[in-house]
């Protein structure tokens, strides 16, 4: 038997609501195949943590960590601390601080769900965000505060290192993908020195990949590809903070944000990955149960595939697909379910299914 130690963060809003969903599919999930079980352990920092002791993170928290397979993460953010407390608090010294470089960001249209654009239903692409400087490695600083000379900067941190190895894990992952084709996302004509770097690096790591088609996009003009000639885009790697916009665009194109699922690994396997859901706490429908769990399940089964399980991964995909071509849909995608409705519905056809068979 195969066991998994899996670290629990449901942290704030919808986060509790769907991590409780996600591993109760994972659970079923386990006990359908039979060959592995995971153990575990939930830890309780969330802002309502943080309101009470002070800090998201007790000493020795990382340490702690270190020990699991994976972090199922759910959402951080809350209306009674500032956003940049609670990203900076908690889910920024994970991904930072376990060396997360590989943000990957899946969107396509599940059977049955619309997309709000037409033709949307071509959309199929990995998003490859670089997750650990450029513009958000924390570079920056406010002086004369409150005076009219008030300045505040905030510098993007390029590194040869972090460019060239985000570069070659997104060419990887191209190059695994029926379509072959990596898109390079950077906004240099206006910014001329690290869009630059990532450009000449780009194009350096490229003569290791002939196999991989490439071309390359502007942010801005990006975006209007990606809505108006979805079918043209398959892999993109993008910056942090580039790549972070496209990834909402592409989940709501997908049909919500409550589908799209997201990795932050650690290619090394130093440390633990960590595995998300692309939305925060979701504030409006907190408490009210009709969460979308549906971009924790694929987050599962992301998790699932990095712990080796390939099988158990393509399993969870089955049933989601299954259970969102049954248009058992969260008022988000138009329907009238609920989170446990969904959730009851995939675990409902992995017990039917039992066995894992391949997917057809
Ligand atoms: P959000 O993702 O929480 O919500 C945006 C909209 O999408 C809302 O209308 C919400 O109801 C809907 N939505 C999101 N997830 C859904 C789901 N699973 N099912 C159905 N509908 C869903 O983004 P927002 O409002 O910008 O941020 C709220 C809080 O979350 C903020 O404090 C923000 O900082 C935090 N946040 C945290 C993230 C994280 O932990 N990685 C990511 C994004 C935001
Ligand atoms: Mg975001």
């Amino acid at each position: 038997m195969r066991v998994y130690k899996i670290a629990a963060i449901p942290a704030d809003g919808i986060g509790p609501e769907v991590i409780a969903a996600g591993l109760e599919v994972v659970e079923t999930l386990a006990a359908c195949d039979g060959g592995f079980r995971i153990e575990t352990e939930h830890f309780p920092w969330s802002s309502a943590y943080y309101l009470e002791h002070g800090h998201y993170i007790p000493e020795g928290g990382l340490d702690r960590l270190k020990t699991f397979d994976a972090i199922f993460f759910g959402a951080v953010g809350s209306q009674q601390v500032p956003d940049h407390v609670s990203l900076w608090g908690l889910r920024l010294p994970i991904a930072q601080g376990f060396d997360q470089y590989a943000n990957v960001r899946p969107a396509r249209v599940l059977p049955g769900v619309k997309s709000p654009l037409i033709g949307g239903e071509g959309i199929d692409w990995v998003i490859v965000r670089e997750n650990s400087e450029g513009e958000y490695a924390g570079n920056g600083g406010r002086a004369h505060r409150g005076l009219p000379i008030e300045v505040g900067t905030e510098t993007a941190v390029f590194t040869r290192v972090g460019v060239e190895r985000i570069h070659r894990f997104a060419f990887d992952l191209a190059r695994k993908r029926p379509a072959k084709h990596l898109t390079l996302v950077t906004k240099s004509n206006a910014q001329r020195f690290g869009m630059v770097m990532w450009d000449e690096i780009f194009y350096e790591v490229a003569a290791d990949y002939p196999d991989v088609k490439t071309d390359r996009e502007l942010v801005d003009a990006v975006t209007t590809r990606m809505v108006l000639k979805p079918r043209t885009l398959d892999v993109i790697v993008a910056t942090n903070l580039h790549a972070d916009i496209l990834s909402d665009l592409a989940a709501a194109l997908s049909g919500s944000l409550g589908i799209g699922p997201t990795a932050n690994l650690n290619p090394e396997r130093q440390f633990p990955s960590m595995f998300e859901p692309i939305h925060g706490s979701a504030f409006d429908i907190t408490g009210k149960g009709i969460a979308n769990p549906v971009a924790t399940f694929w987050t599962a089964a992301m998790m699932l595939e990095h712990l080796g399980e390939d099988a158990a991964a393509k399993h969870l995909m089955a049933a989601v697909e299954a259970v969102t071509a049954a248009k058992v849909h969260t008022p988000d995608l138009g329907g009238n379910a609920t989170t446990a409705d969904v959730t009851k519905a995939v675990c409902d056809y992995l017990r039917a299914r039992k066995a894992f068979e391949p997917r057809v």
